[in-house]
């Protein structure tokens, strides 16, 4: 499995706990994001997450700001990107099998630490339900116009 992460001044700790875990799964990443607190904007460190996963050049990517709503708003002017807010399980879960979500967006400020890797595992595990109506709908997401 291969991934994209990102993330603004409000994620390098969250960032770093999250390749730590995420290492120890032989899973391959590349960290787009800062590595410090100072203030930046953050579609700077989405973009190019956004364009990996459009294009797919990795399986999935992982996104986090103080709200989560930057990040998600960004990355999801990409044709192909259906970037998820994240803040509980179920809704993370829920995120892969009904929208097959291809980015987790996760809000550092309304998250702690341990919340945030297990928001990860649950993307990363859960499958989309294809093959019916979920997938009729998330055809549809595309606009045409
Ligand atoms: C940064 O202060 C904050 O605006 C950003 O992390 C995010 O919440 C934006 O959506």
């Amino acid at each position: 499995m291969t991934i994209a992460i990102g993330n603004d001044h409000a994620g390098p700790e969250y960032k770093s706990a999250i390749l730590e875990h995420l290492k120890t799964r032989g899973i391959k990443i590349t960290n787009y994001g800062t590595d410090t607190s100072d203030s930046v904007d953050y579609p700077d460190f989405v973009h190019p997450v956004a364009k990996d996963v459009d294009s797919n050049t990795v399986d999935f990517g992982i996104l986090i700001c103080g709200t989560a709503n930057g990040v998600a708003m960004t990355a999801n002017k990409y044709k192909n990107v259906r970037a998820a807010v994240c803040w509980t399980n179920e809704i993370t879960e829920l995120s892969r099998v009904h929208n097959n979500a291809n980015i987790i967006c996760i809000p550092a400020r309304f998250t702690s630490i341990p919340q945030a890797i297990k928001l990860v595992d649950t993307f990363l595990k859960t499958e989309f339900e294809d093959g019916g109506r979920h997938e009729r709908r998330v055809n549809k997401i595309p606009a045409t116009c």
